[in-house]
């Protein structure tokens, strides 16, 4: 009788030896929870399609913040749904905007837990684009685009006064082109030469952005944002991205979405050295609650399965709307 050369089991015998041989482990400390604040007073409103995420108003967003806190998660996310749009998104620069005012609480309460605010303008703009659209309408029906330069000038605006606020790291997902360049300047001719820049280098143009949009009521009122957030089909337009945003001074770079991206997020840890960031998207995270609230699949084990991919993948930080619950289930 032949016996097998290697014996691949003698490591998978135990939890004890499965876990001294383990090569991917998550970290609360690599997390990033998202919040969405808005105006109103008492608003503790759950968003249609991502159960368990909450509209908070800033009366509502002490307690939030504080689970957040004593979790150990250093980071949150803010996004804004403003009380007003326009076709610039001027709520979103405006000194008393609701994701400033939400920064200066927070850093308030918690001087030590890292604000990211989330530098965009479809949140803020009548439209929904992510900048300053040209329109013009053939047949009934509009048509239009963004703007790249115009648009920079509004979001270098939206950077400073998210940073002015308190903002610890300023994170672009606009997608036009030069805007890391355009807020690293803006940021140091205002005194904030020391506020890093996370970019959303690599962000696609996904479906798995839908409940989002209806969480920031930011869905685009005409076309889509394809000639600004790329392809899906393409990886070598990815290092493309990365490497001007790298040229342009970002400190940290982020491949989003995900799950359906794991290649793209190995790429880029390949080649370049910057810390990085994987965004966990609402899609993604509506997927797993909607098979767990069917029966249909274990929540935990699949959200931790998830993160480590990601982080196997080659992901330093995690963007992720499970942020409290894995670092709750990761405390054991
Ligand atoms: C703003 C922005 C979006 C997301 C993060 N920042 C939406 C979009 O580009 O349409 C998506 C986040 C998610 O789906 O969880 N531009």
């Amino acid at each position: 009788m032949s016996f097998p050369i290697t014996r691949h089991r003698r490591l998978r015998g135990t939890a004890g030896i499965r876990g001294m041989v383990r090569e991917t482990v998550l970290n609360v400390l690599d997390f990033i929870q998202p919040i969405f604040v808005t105006y109103g007073t008492g608003v503790k409103n759950e968003i249609g399609s991502m159960p368990g995420v909450y509209h908070f108003s800033l009366d509502t967003l002490k307690a939030e913040v504080d689970e957040i806190a004593s979790l150990g998660i250093p980071a949150v996310l803010l996004f804004g749904i403003p009380e007003t749009k326009d076709a610039i998104g001027s709520s979103g620069f405006a000194e008393d905007g609701i994701v400033q005012e939400a920064t200066r609480l927070i850093k308030q309460w918690y001087p030590e837990l890292l604000v990211v605010a989330d530098t965009c303008l479809c949140e803020f703009t009548d439209h929904g684009h992510c900048g300053m659209v040209h329109t013009h309408t053939v047949d009934g029906v509009v048509h239009g685009d963004v703007i790249n330069d115009a648009s920079l000038e509004l979001l270098t605006r939206t950077a400073v006064s998210q940073a002015r606020a308190g903002a610890d790291i300023i994170a672009p997902s606009n997608m036009m082109d030069g805007f890391v360049q355009a807020i690293r300047s803006g940021l140091d001719e205002n005194g904030f030469e020391h506020v890093p820049i996370m970019s959303y280098s690599v962000k696609y143009a996904s479906a798995f952005y839908g409940p989002f949009r209806e969480a920031a009521d930011s869905a685009p009122q005409f076309g889509n944002r394809k000639t600004y957030q790329m392809d899906p089909a393409n990886l070598r337009e990815a290092i493309r991205e990365a490497d001007s945003d790298v040229l342009e001074g970002a400190d940290m770079l982020m491949v989003k979405p995900a799950l359906a991206y794991l290649d793209v997020i190995r790429t880029i840890r390949d080649q370049f050295d910057l810390p990085l960031v994987a965004y966990n998207v609402s899609g993604e995270y509506s997927m797993v609650k909607a098979a767990a609230q069917q029966g249909w699949i274990d929540e935990q084990a699949v959200v931790l399965e998830m993160l480590t991919g990601m982080k196997r993948a080659g992901a330093d930080i995690i963007i992720t709307y499970f942020a409290k619950d894995a670092a709750r289930w990761l405390r054991g």
